[in-house]
C-alpha cells in the first residue's frame, strides 16, 4: 500500500486495522517490521496520501476500492485441520463492508486463500447488499520479504483476475489504471478469478518444490561425495532450469510455502485427486527431512548426545534481512536439539520472540494468540539469547548456522573457535561460511551437500 501511495501521488490510501496498538506502531518513527527499503518509501508519503487509522468503518464507507488483506490462518481443529485456510477472518471482514457500504466498491483480494473463496466471500456480499453492487477482483501479492522494495518497484508481474462479465472486466480496468502508474503494461497479466488463485499457490508450490529438490540432491551428494552447489550451478545453466532457488538449506520456512502446498494439498483432495494431492505433499515431507536430517547429523557427530553441552545457534529469522520468524527451520532444529542448553543469536529478532516461537504449538503463530503475551511457564528455560554471536558460541560445543546473516560470513572464527570446547562443530545449514578455511582453524565443518569431513563420516547420522 504504500508503494501505491508512493507512485500514485493522486491516490489517497489508508490502512486500516482493528488493533489500534498496530495501527500506532505503523504511525510512529520506528516500524513495527523490519524490510531494507520500506522506511523510507512509508516516510515519504504518511501523512500525505498514505494513513494508517483505527477507524475501519469510517474508511470503508469512503473508499472505491478496498484491498483485503486480513489473516487466513490454517485451520488447528475441525474439518481440515492442519491443511486448510481458515476463512474466519475474511467472513468478519466482508460483512462489515457489506453492512458498513453505501455506494459500490471493488473488493481485491490480497490475503493468500484457498481457489474458490471468492465465490463464497460474493455470497456473503450479495446476500447483504442491499442493492450495492460489489465487483471482486484478486489481485495475489508475489514479493519476497527482504527484497519488497525491489518486488514492488520492479515486479516481474501484476496479476488480476476478475470475473469475465462488463462489470468484472470494467473493475479489473480500474485496479489496472492503479498500477499503470509504475508497471510497464505487457507485465500486467489479467486472468479470470479462479486462475488468479491458483496461479498465486502454484508458484508457491513450484518454488519451494525446487528447494526440495535441490535439498534431496543434497542428501545424495554427502553420500557420493558430490559437491550440490556445483550440482546446482550445472542443473541451472539449463536455460529452461534456470539458476535461482537452488541453493541447499537446512529446510525452507516462511509464513507461504508451507501454508499454500497444504492449501493446493487440501483442494486436489477435495477435488478427488489424490494422487496429486500426494505428489505436492512430498514438497512438505522433504523439507521435514532435511531439517531432521541436520539435527541427526549434529546428535551423532557428537557422539549420539548433546545432553549437558551447550550449543550455539545462530540466526532465528526464516531468512535474512527480516526479522520474521514464521516456520523458521530454527525453531524444528531447536526442538531436535533442545535436549539441554541452547544460546541463540540473531540481531533483528527479539528474545521474548524467539522464546515464544520455541513455546508455541504448529501453526500457533498464524492465530491471533501469537499477540497474546506469553505464559510465564511457556518459556524455555534451557535457552539463551543473546545480542552478541562471539557471547553465544562462548563455551559451546557446537555452533549451528540457520540464518544466512552477511555478518556469519566475516566472523572472527578463530576468537570463536578459542573461546569454545574442543572438539569444536560448526554445522552450516545455509552454505555460507568458508569450511576450508574453518578446518585450518580446527572446526570438524559440516556443510550442507558438501563431501564430508572423516569425523562425519566415522560418525554417520540415523535417518
Ligand atoms: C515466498 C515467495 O518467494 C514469494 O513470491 C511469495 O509472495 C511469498 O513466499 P518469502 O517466504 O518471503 O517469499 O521468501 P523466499 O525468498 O521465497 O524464501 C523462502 C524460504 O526458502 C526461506 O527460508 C529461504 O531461506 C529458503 N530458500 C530460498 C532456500 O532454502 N533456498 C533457496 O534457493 C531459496
Amino acid at each position: 500500500m504504500a508503494v501505491i501511495a508512493l507512485k500514485c501521488p493522486s491516490i489517497e490510501v489508508v490502512v486500516v486495522d482493528i488493533s489500534t496498538t498496530r495501527i500506532s506502531a505503523w504511525n510512529n518513527d520506528q516500524l513495527p517490521i523490519y524490510e531494507p527499503g520500506l522506511d523510507d518509501v512509508v516516510k515519504q508519503c504518511r501523512g500525505r496520501n498514505l494513513f494508517f487509522s483505527s477507524v475501519v468503518e469510517k474508511h470503508i464507507f469512503e473508499a472505491d476500492i478496498i484491498f483485503v488483506s486480513v489473516n487466513t490462518p490454517t485451520k488447528t481443529r475441525g474439518l481440515g485441520a492442519d491443511k486448510v485456510a481458515d476463512l474466519t477472518y475474511w467472513e468478519s471482514a466482508a460483512r462489515t463492508i457489506a453492512d458498513v457500504a453505501k455506494s459500490d466498491k471493488i473488493m481485491v483480494k490480497k490475503s493468500i486463500v484457498p481457489v474458490k473463496c471468492a465465490e463464497a466471500i460474493e455470497k456473503i456480499l450479495k446476500h447483504n447488499s442491499k442493492g450495492i453492487n460489489f465487483e471482486i477482483l484478486s489481485n495475489p501479492e508475489f514479493l519476497a520479504e527482504g527484497t519488497t522494495s525491489n518486488d514492488l518497484f520492479n515486479p516481474d508481474r501484476v496479476l488480476l483476475g476478475g470475473r469475465e462479465t462488463p462489470e468484472g472486466q470494467k473493475a479489473v480496468q480500474v485496479l489496472k489504471d492503479v498500477y499503470v502508474h509504475w508497471v510497464p503494461v505487457d507485465r500486467i497479466i489479467t486472468t479470470n478469478l479462479w486462475s488468479a488463485e491458483l496461479s498465486k499457490l502454484a508458484a508457491n508450490a513450484f518454488l519451494a518444490q525446487r528447494i526440495s529438490s535441490v535439498n534431496s540432491m543434497s542428501a545424495l551428494c554427502e553420500a557420493t561425495s558430490a559437491d550440490v552447489t556445483e550440482v546446482a550451478y550445472a542443473v541451472g545453466r539449463d536455460s529452461r532450469i534456470g539458476p535461482r532457488f537452488l541453493n541447499a538449506s537446512v529446510g525452507f520456512g516462511g509464513s507461504c510455502f508451507q501454508k499454500d502446498i497444504l492449501n493446493l494439498v487440501y483442494i486436489c483432495e477435495c477435488n478427488g485427486l489424490p494422487e496429486v494431492a500426494h505428489y505436492w505433499k512430498q514438497v512438505i515431507k522433504a523439507n521435514d527431512y532435511q531439517k531432521s536430517m541436520f539435527v541427526n547429523r549434529f546428535v551423532s557427530s557428537m557422539f549420539n548426545t548433546v545432553l549437558g553441552k551447550k550449543i550455539a545457534v545462530l540466526g532465528f529469522a526464516f531468512k535474512k534481512d527480516t526479522g520474521d520468524t514464521r516456520e523458521t527451520p530454527t525453531i524444528d532444529v531447536c526442538e531436535g536439539l533442545l535436549g539441554d542448553k541452547a544460546a541463540i543469536y540473531d540481531h533483528q529478532v527479539t528474545e521474548d520472540q524467539i522464546q515464544r516461537d520455541l513455546a508455541m504449538n504448529k501453526f500457533d503463530w498464524d492465530h491471533p494468540i501469537h499477540l497474546q503475551p506469553m505464559s510465564p511457564t511457556a518459556v524455555k528455560k534451557q535457552v539463551t539469547v543473546t545480542w552478541d554471536a562471539y557471547e553465544a558460541t562462548k563455551g559451546a560445543h557446537g555452533v549451528c548456522i540457520l540464518t544466512e546473516w552477511d555478518e556469519f560470513k566475516v566472523l572472527d572464527y578463530k576468537r570463536i573457535y578459542d573461546n569454545m570446547e574442543k572438539p569444536t562443530f560448526v554445522f552450516d545449514g545455509r552454505n555460507i561460511v568458508d569450511a576450508e578455511k574453518l578446518r585450518k582453524i580446527g572446526f570438524i565443518v559440516y556443510s550442507i551437500g558438501k563431501p564430508l569431513d572423516a569425523w562425519l563420516k566415522d560418525m554417520p547420522a540415523v535417518a
